[in-house]
């Protein structure tokens, strides 16, 4: 954890992402010890006071919280927050933060969490600077960051006017998710897989997330975002990055970073025939929705890494609300055998081809399947598969929310996990000729797998899930 007492500015405290995750996990970090000592000033539009925000707090505790509350631990935790009503302004803000700084100590260092929408961030950037709550201080910017190329641009123009690079934390949580730095241990660690992470051995790529939940009380934030902006253009293309880099030259955030970006470099730029936009039935009736919205709740897309490695190599992505399955799988498919020596019929490559999952729940699971022979007489072939599963290692308890991880290395000072300036704007210049002219959304049942035509888009090739 971090060696200074932490005052903890969290703006959008009463947001979906504070109750669901951010709060429960400040509670955690708070209660085990990680941070020396906190104090957590929440702001948010909503006119509450101390009292009105400690029972939120609790509530959020109660719904989210995946281990058992320690009461006194819940009260020691009560005692850290307050909170500012935006409408304050920068006076009441200044004001409540040098109060949690008097209560924690002169050595103390400020996070400020802006868990906003994108149109809210600048303005929220502003108030901390006319606050004077830049000195000693950090800042996370939620993502979406920006919504395309040429608002991303601005935003980190302003932002660059109040804050330098080095004290801004662009998030993307699901880069603090355990699995997914597995992928650079499983990819760096080893010399069994890297020889064939490649176009030669690699048929195709699929990262699939397909979301069973709805929009919550997110009505308003998912209608003026999407499935693409939410999630594709953030969480997706970060795993493709960590999926597709070259070997970095150390574990240093700039060789991550620069390789990443490299492979956003190389991606060509999303065409709007590749891609399948859907929208659920029933999602134009929810609330915060426009009746005739345009906005997708599910998208399926290829795309293209055109370098030495990746050329030729089809990356398929889907995600989206209120589909069959939550699951959050990377499956690479491997080519066919150069030659098949067993007979039609015998099973060979009738189960697809032999893959490497990766699963990116916390309980991380991996696994290596294969086709082998069925006992009895003759040569039968069945799909085998090697498993590693985080569940049976006891080692599950120790696994830190994605938040909670992220926070800590932002509160050190420790970039590796967070995304670039540079790597965010390429993203949003890949995404332009599709934001520029989206396809039409198609309807899809709720708990179905999303509109029919994603299956043309991955032929010859068949969606891995479900398994
Ligand atoms: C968030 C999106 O960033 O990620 C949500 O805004 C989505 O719409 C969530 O549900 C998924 O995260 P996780 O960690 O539950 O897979």
């Amino acid at each position: 954890g971090p060696k200074f007492p932490q005052v903890v500015v969290l703006v959008g405290a009463t947001g979906d992402l504070s109750r669901r995750k951010l709060l429960p996990g400040l509670f955690h970090l708070c209660s085990a010890g990680f941070i020396p000592a906190c104090r957590i000033v929440g702001v948010s539009l909503d006119d509450l006071d101390a009292a009105a925000f400690r029972r939120l707090a609790r509530e959020a505790v109660d719904l989210f919280f995946v281990r058992p509350v320690d009461e006194a631990a819940f009260a020691a935790f009560a005692e850290m927050l307050d909170y500012v009503p935006l409408s304050g302004g920068a006076p009441a803000l200044k004001d409540a933060v040098e109060r949690a700084e008097a209560a924690i100590g002169a050595e103390s260092r400020r996070l400020h969490y802006l868990s906003v929408p994108p149109a809210a961030a600048l303005p929220v950037v502003r108030l901390l600077g006319e606050a004077d709550l830049v000195a000693r201080s950090r800042i996370i910017m939620e993502k979406p960051f920006g919504t395309d190329l040429e608002s991303a641009r601005l935003l980190n123009r302003k932002l660059h006017e109040v804050f330098p690079e080095d004290q801004i934390f662009r998030i993307d949580h699901f880069l603090g998710k355990e699995p997914a730095q597995n992928i650079l241990a499983f990819r760096f660690a080893n010399g069994l897989f890297e020889p064939i992470w490649n176009r030669n051995f690699i048929d195709h790529v699929q990262i699939d997330v397909p979301e069973t939940l709805g929009l919550g009380q997110r009505g308003a934030f998912y209608e003026a975002t999407g499935a693409y902006r939410d999630m594709v253009v953030t969480h997706l293309f970060q795993i493709l990055g960590f999926m597709a880099m070259e070997p970095p030259t150390s574990l240093e955030p700039l060789p991550i970073s620069e390789e990443k970006n490299k492979v956003f470099r190389s991606m060509v730029p999303i065409e709007p025939r590749d891609v399948v936009r859907g929208q659920y039935n029933g999602y134009r009736a929810e609330e915060g929705v426009d009746p005739e919205s345009d906005t997708e709740t599910f998208i399926a897309l290829k795309c293209a890494i055109d370098n030495w490695r990746w050329a030729g190599v089809p990356f398929f992505l889907r995600t989206g609300k209120r589909l069959a399955e939550g699951q959050r799988i990377i499956s690479i498919a491997f080519r066919e055998p150069p030659k098949s020596m067993f007979p039609v019929g015998s099973g060979v490559g009738a189960q697809g081809p032999d893959h490497l999952t990766f699963d990116l729940a916390d309980a991380t699971k991996m696994s290596l399947s294969f086709y082998g022979k069925r006992p009895g007489p003759g040569m039968r072939l069945d799909k085998l598969s090697l498993q590693f599963a985080m569940r049976d290692t006891g080692m599950l308890g120790e696994v830190l929310e994605a938040y909670e991880r992220l926070i800590l290395d932002a509160m050190r000072g420790d970039h590796t996990l967070f995304t670039t300036a540079d790597g965010i704007e390429r993203l949003w210049e890949v995404s332009t000729p599709l934001l520029e002219a989206p396809p039409p959304v198609r309807l899809y049942e709720p708990g179905s797998w999303g509109p029919k035509s994603i299956h043309q888009l991955v032929a010859p090739h068949a969606w891995r899930l479900p398994f």
